[in-house]
């Protein structure tokens, strides 16, 4: 299949053109470059002997997205471009409605015009909000997210259900992630963030390969089993077949279908601190602050409905996450180089 990624030299984008590539599928990326290297793309080709067709561009230029439509005969979109700091979305929060819903709707229309009408997205565990229950499942109803970020995932994905229902020929897959962490086996793709990590495993690796002092625990009186959050952790990998195994079951077959892509149970921080002490062989700097606003204690997924439908599972476990990040950093401290 040719399969338009938008967002594709990104952490979760660039791992999944990696393994379309494998699938023998190909990828044709659309990225703005906010927050990734444009270099990603040799890694791509290193790795799977193929470069993706690159177009530097935002998903909201519908120009752009009717000539990449016109260049190449697409039948199916992933949709990763978004803006996706949690933080920064609650001080910006109509950059992030813009980028993120606005671009979104862009994109769709650009595929209606085009006859394109199979559509992956990539949600997010956020729009459960705080569930009484865990494990997290896709019957229960969305709640409230914690975030201008978590509200545009939750309205992008109310639209795509309205598109639906109007046009009934559309195909969508809604794919909620939990904590998606790690890198690519070989150490030469992973997460690049610029600035100061916000998410907990990017933030460890700057501290184990010295770009960081000491990482902040934020809270260690929570209702859990060490005081720390948990979360459920879930290798990019993984992620990346979940939109292939999602892909392959959405193609041409109408219809909304949502899928957790969680392992099902939850790590706390401590465990992916010691985990990663581990991985990289040395114990960790840490130091316990103040809760983070926002945080809940613990939450995971109920990953059935993906293993039933979808045959998808996690395959790679939590020092396997910690040993490919850090393989990752220690071989590219300073992440992607700039050309
Ligand atoms: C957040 C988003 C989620 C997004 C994910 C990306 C919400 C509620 N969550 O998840 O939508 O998909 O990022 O991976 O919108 N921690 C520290 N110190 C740090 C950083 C994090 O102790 O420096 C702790 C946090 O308090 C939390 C855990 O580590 O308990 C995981 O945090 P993080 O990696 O930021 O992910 P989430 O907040 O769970």
């Amino acid at each position: 299949m040719r399969v338009l990624v938008t967002g594709g030299t990104g952490y979760i984008g660039s791992h999944t053109c990696v393994r379309l590539i494998e699938a023998g599928h190909t990828p044709v990326v659309i990225d703005n470059l906010s927050n990734s290297k444009v270099s990603v793309l040799a890694r791509i080709e290193k790795l799977t002997g193929h470069k993706p067709a690159f177009y530097c561009g935002d998903v909201r230029d519908a120009k752009l997205l009717e000539t990449i439509f016109s260049d190449h005969p697409i039948d199916s979109v992933i949709h990763f471009a978004a803006l996706k700091a949690v933080g920064e979305s609650v001080s910006k929060p109509l950059e992030y409605y813009d980028n993120n819903i606005n671009g979104s709707l862009v994109l769709v229309d650009a595929m209606r015009r085009a006859g394109v009408t199979n559509f992956i997205f990539s949600s997010s565990a956020t729009v459960y909000g705080e569930q009484p229950v865990i494990p997290y499942v896709e019957t229960m109803p969305t709640g409230k997210p914690s975030s201008p970020y978590g509200n545009s995932k939750l309205m992008i994905e109310q639209c795509l259900q309205d598109l639906q229902k109007a046009q009934p020929e559309w195909s969508i897959a809604l794919l909620r992630y939990f904590n998606p962490v790690g890198a690519h086996p070989s150490g030469s793709m992973g997460e690049d963030p610029q600035g100061i990590p916000n998410n907990l495993m990017p933030f460890i690796a700057q501290v184990a390969v010295g770009r960081r002092d000491s990482l902040s625990i934020f809270g260690n009186d929570y209702p859990t089993p060490d005081g720390t959050c948990q979360r459920d952790y879930i290798h990019v990998i993984d992620v990346a077949d979940g939109h292939i195994a999602a892909l392959d079951k959405v193609t041409g077959r109408p219809g909304v279908y949502t899928y957790n892509l969680g392992a099902g149970f939850g790590y706390s921080v401590l465990d992916v601190v010691n985990a990663f002490g581990q991985a990289c062989g040395k114990p960790l700097p840490y130091h316990f602050a103040p809760r983070r606003e926002g945080d809940l204690a613990r939450f995971w997924a109920d990953p059935t409905k993906a293993a039933v439908e979808l045959n998808w599972r996690v395959k790679l476990n939590l020092d396997d996450m910690c040993a490919d990040t850090w393989r990752w950093q220690s071989a590219n401290p300073q992440g992607y180089p700039d050309e």
